[in-house]
């Protein structure tokens, strides 16, 4: 499967390009938005594609034109404001999936956050209400995603940590809040592409003690 990663240099985003890169099954294009970003990659024999998230959707669908399946690991990051987390978070994501569309490509993955299906409900995760402008953009483009006609998965970790992956994590509907490191999440987007069981649904994740693979087909 040819994967388009958004949000290639990204933390989760390295590690996905990096273990899509020595899979046998898997050829990937990095998505970044700054020319030595490019340069990097293409150095270590990656196909890059240089599209900047605040660009047209035409920009996104040439990049994802060729892939079989796109994941959005993007996101503005704490450092910048609320508008931004508008602009990529939220317009980002969802002109990468309209993008995906327009190329007619079918296969999706988003990365969203832990709990957040429970946007609206009274006993949310408590990280919700701290970040009210990053929460509202993670739920509407979930929703956007859920109302579509790709073919997603949504995946839901907890707190992102860069120790090494364990590869044991908990996979369901809801989870209470813990954390898991931008490792074992990346080995859980690609089971995910792998595994068209996964298709129409949303999962949180956190370290937990079940084999990556097996939580996965096991949801
Ligand atoms: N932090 C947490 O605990 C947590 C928990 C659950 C979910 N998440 C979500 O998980 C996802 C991945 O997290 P992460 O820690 O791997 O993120 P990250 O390291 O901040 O990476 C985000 C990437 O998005 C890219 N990006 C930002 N604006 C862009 C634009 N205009 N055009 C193209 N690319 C752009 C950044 O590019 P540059 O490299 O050029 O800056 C960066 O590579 C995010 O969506 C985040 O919200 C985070």
């Amino acid at each position: 499967m040819k994967v388009l990663v958004v949000g290639a240099n990204g933390q989760i985003g390295q590690h996905l390009v990096s273990k899509l890169q020595k899979s046998e099954n898997h050829d990937v294009v990095a998505m970044v938005r700054k020319k030595e970003q490019a340069d990097s990659f293409n150095q270590q024999g990656i196909e890059t594609a240089l599209v900047d998230l605040e660009g047209s959707i035409n920009d996104i669908a040439s990049a994802v034109q060729g892939s079989d399946a796109v994941v959005f690991t993007a996101g503005s990051g704490g450092a910048t404001g609320a508008d931004k987390t508008m602009l990529i978070d939220l317009d980002g994501a969802i002109k990468s999936m309209k993008a995906t569309q327009q190329a007619n490509v079918k296969r999706f993955v988003l990365v969203s956050a832990i709990g957040i299906q429970n946007y609206h409900e009274e006993n949310h995760l408590d990280w919700i209400d701290r970040s009210s402008y990053y929460s509202a953009a993670k739920y509407y483009a979930d929703v956007w995603l859920e109302n579509s006609d790709l073919d997603y998965t949504i995946v839901r970790p907890g707190g992102l940590t860069n120790e090494q992956g364990t590869g044991e994590v908990s996979v369901s509907e809801e989870l209470d809040f813990e954390k898991i490191p931008r490792e074992d999440v990346a080995s859980a987007i690609i089971l995910s592409l792998e595994n068209d069981g996964t298709i129409g649904k949303a999962f949180d994740i956190t370290s937990g003690d079940t084999a990556i693979e097996k939580a996965i087909q096991s949801f």
